[in-house]
């Protein structure tokens, strides 16, 4: 037996739903560790939750939970989602466990041992209003290159430059709008420098030596930011955050991409303490004499598994990755998954309307050892799906399944000697698909048992047994017989992708033991009888991808006609006597945010351009999440006295529609119209 092997995927961040971007990886992981087990490798798929960081703990106070309440529900969504899909992972833990604690707490003590860790003050942009240092993302402000408004604190969507939330243009608060100050606090670093030498080991070609398989555009891009030289890594954060206090440091908390992959360590150790096995054989085995580690992630998150993760690792004493396999990113109808127009499709409204099993198809159908992104065109989907599966592979089954059972009672016969050529052909291919699979190549692999399908179907039309008269009847088993065994040779190629058709086969044709990769089948003996054939694939029904669609798109409340205003109440309200002399005036949502012991309000911060900003409190929580009214042109009535509230002033009130308190429409404008003008 060779080594062991360790795989992970990403661990996916417990505050969002699992979409068909995580499930690209997902199944790009499974189907990898599911071919290397069909083939005798001792392999395990090692998972879990990501919970720690800034968004959850704000998210759960958002939602008035404790984060480790939020974090519990999303582990429970993930692991259904992912166990319908068919993820056969060996386990799901999650980051906020002892084992990942006790790890954290080692690789910290060996790091500061060894003068990997130093501390020093830094000046932070910090919300008074919050009472928080404010993540790069929590910032928003003009680029300090071109200008553009609202960009996050780490880069510009519109001209790309990175720079720090410091030197962002009226920077503002995310949450709240208000206006940050700069103050210091001390943190925690780990000089990267000191690794560069064993970096650039570990990054290394093959032809140098190297000992990690990349491919060859991530090395080249790895390596080049070594070449910019090795910035020191800021692991340390502020309260409030939900994560691990970092040993010694009081009030400091470990950066949640400190201990997230070291949650693959912990998941480890959960997995072996019910197996049995031992942590180290996988995990302090520098020389990798015992383990390979592999980990599949996506291009935005290369920068930690090649650079920081194998340092910490190494200046700790443990295993460093043997392996890091990058997969493209997932678009679906050739664009970045768009709330608007239906295509963030998450995995359970998948579920809602069609099986796993064609999505692990097309995805494999399509994936192979590149960074190309990968995408999910619909109408190419469903014909994919016929084509192959239904048109392909389960009509070669049918065929011969049925006119053996049908005609000549399931009895198999040896297979004909015209057919040798392409039965030596589909036994090779089976060991092609298997080298394929090792190399993440799953499209290769696929089309090899489509090619063994549509080598066989040509063979059996041509062939025509049911031409054939009782006379030749055994003849007619002959060349039936060598369709199910291509049938087989198919079953076992697709194993990894579609474990449910591979037991359909072996169930339906009565075999002995299920299909595994070590060797080709064996064509069945003569005499063998088969049993009824079973339906393995049947076309995709367009109606239904259509249906997902429709049902991913954001669901903003149906635009009602505006806008019956109560006169008398505004009237009333403004202690003005006419409605005419109402103010309303062009605004724009700047920052938007729930309000903490009010659940039917949001804080909004509206920009009115020369008038300057205004913080607004609207009883519409229940129709809006904060996310969707963000950038949005809507009307302020802009002369109401402020009115103070017991979460603080609200300068205004900005118009809706709607009867009841969960369906209103906030009226929007155009988004050219000017803020600050007036609305007539
Ligand atoms: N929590 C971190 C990973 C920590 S690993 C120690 C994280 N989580 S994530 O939920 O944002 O993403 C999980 C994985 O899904 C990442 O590898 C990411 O690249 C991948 N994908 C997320 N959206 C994707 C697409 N649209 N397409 C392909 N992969 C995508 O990052
Ligand atoms: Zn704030």
């Amino acid at each position: 037996m060779g080594k062991k092997v360790l795989v992970t995927a990403a661990l996916p961040y417990a505050n969002g739903s699992i979409h068909l971007g995580h499930l690209l990886e997902a199944i790009q992981t499974d189907v990898y560790v599911r071919a290397r087990k069909l083939a005798g490798d001792d392999c395990i798929f090692i998972w879990a939750d990501d919970t720690h960081g800034t968004p959850i703990e704000l998210r759960a106070r958002r939602e008035g939970i404790a984060p480790e309440q939020l974090i519990e529900r999303a582990y429970a969504e993930h692991v259904r989602d992912f166990t319908d899909f068919q993820i056969g992972f060996d386990v799901f833990h999650t980051t906020h466990s002892e084992e990942t604690r006790r790890h954290a707490h080692a690789i910290f003590a060996a790091m500061t041992e060894r003068g990997d860790i130093s501390s020093k003050a830094v000046q932070q942009l910090y919300c008074p209003v919050d009472a928080m240092f404010l993540p790069d993302r929590f910032v928003k402000g003009a680029c300090p290159k071109c200008k553009s408004p609202e960009q996050y604190g780490d880069s510009c969507e519109v001209c790309g430059t990175t720079y720090a939330p410091t030197e962002l243009g009226g920077p503002h608060c995310s949450i709240c709008g208000s206006t940050p100050e700069l103050r210091s606090s001390e943190h925690l670093f780990v000089p990267l420098a000191r690794h560069e030498a064993f970096l650039r080991g570990w990054l290394a070609a093959p032809e140098q030596g190297g000992p990690t398989e990349l491919q060859p555009t991530v090395r080249n891009y790895v390596m080049e930011w070594v070449d910019g030289g090795l910035r020191d890594w800021d692991i340390s954060r502020d309260p409030p955050y939900f994560g691990f206090e970092i040993p010694g440091w009081p009030g400091k908390y470990f950066y949640v991409w400190f201990d997230a992959p070291i949650g693959y360590i912990g998941a480890t150790e959960k997995f072996l303490a019910e197996r049995g096995g031992d942590v180290a054989a996988y995990w302090r085995d520098p020389e990798r004499e015992r383990a390979e580690i592999v980990h599949v992630i996506g291009k935005d998150i290369v920068y930690f598994h090649c650079l920081f993760w194998p340092a910490m690792l190494h200046a700790a004493g443990y295993s460093t990755p043997s392996r890091v396999h990058v997969h493209g990113w997932l678009t679906v109808a050739g664009e970045k998954m768009s709330k608007t127009r239906g295509t963030f499709i998450l995995a359970r409204t998948w579920l809602d309307h069609l099986a796993a099993d064609e999505l692990r198809y097309y995805f494999a159908s399509k994936l192979g050892a590149t960074q190309e992104d990968i995408d999910l065109s619909l109408d190419d989907f469903v014909l994919r799906c016929t084509a192959d599966l239904v048109k392909k592979a389960a009509n070669l089954a049918s065929r011969c399944c049925k006119f053996l059972t049908s005609r000549q009672q399931g009895v198999i016969e040896a297979l004909p000697a015209e057919a040798a050529a392409i039965v030596e052909s589909a036994a090779r291919r089976v060991g092609e698909a298997t080298t394929l699979y090792r190399a993440f190549e799953s499209a290769k692999a696929v089309r090899l048992a489509m090619q063994v399908a549509e080598d066989f179907n040509l063979y059996v039309t041509e062939q025509a047994p049911w031409k054939l008269g009782p006379a030749d009847a055994a003849r007619a088993r002959a060349i039936c017989s060598a369709g199910i065994y291509a049938t087989m040779v198919i079953a076992q190629i697709l194993a990894p992708v579609l474990p449910r058709w591979a037991e359909r086969v072996a169930r339906m044709l009565r075999l002995p033991k299920p299909f595994d990769l070590r060797k080709p089948v064996e064509p069945l003996p003569a005499g063998h009888v088969i049993g009824e054939y079973e339906t393995l694939a049947e076309p995709v029904d367009a109606a239904k991808v259509a249906a997902i669609v429709e049902a991913s798109k954001e669901t903003t409340p149906a635009r009602q006609t505006p806008v019956a205003y109560d006169v008398a109440a505004l009237a009333a309200e403004t202690g003005l006597d006419d409605f005419a002399k109402v103010d309303l005036r062009v605004a724009k949502v700047v920052a938007c945010a729930s309000v903490q012991g009010a659940d039917k309000l949001l804080q909004l911060t509206l920009d009115l351009g020369p008038l300057g900003q205004r913080t607004v409190f609207s009883g519409i929580a229940k129709s809006y999440a904060p996310e969707q009214l963000i950038g949005k042109h809507v009307v302020l009535y802009a002369n109401l006295k402020p009115r103070k509230m017991r979460f603080g002033v609200s300068e205004g009130m900005i118009l809706a529609a709607g009867a009841e308190d969960d369906a209103v429409t906030v009226l929007e404008l155009d988004p050219r119209s000017r803020p600050g003008e007036r609305v007539s």
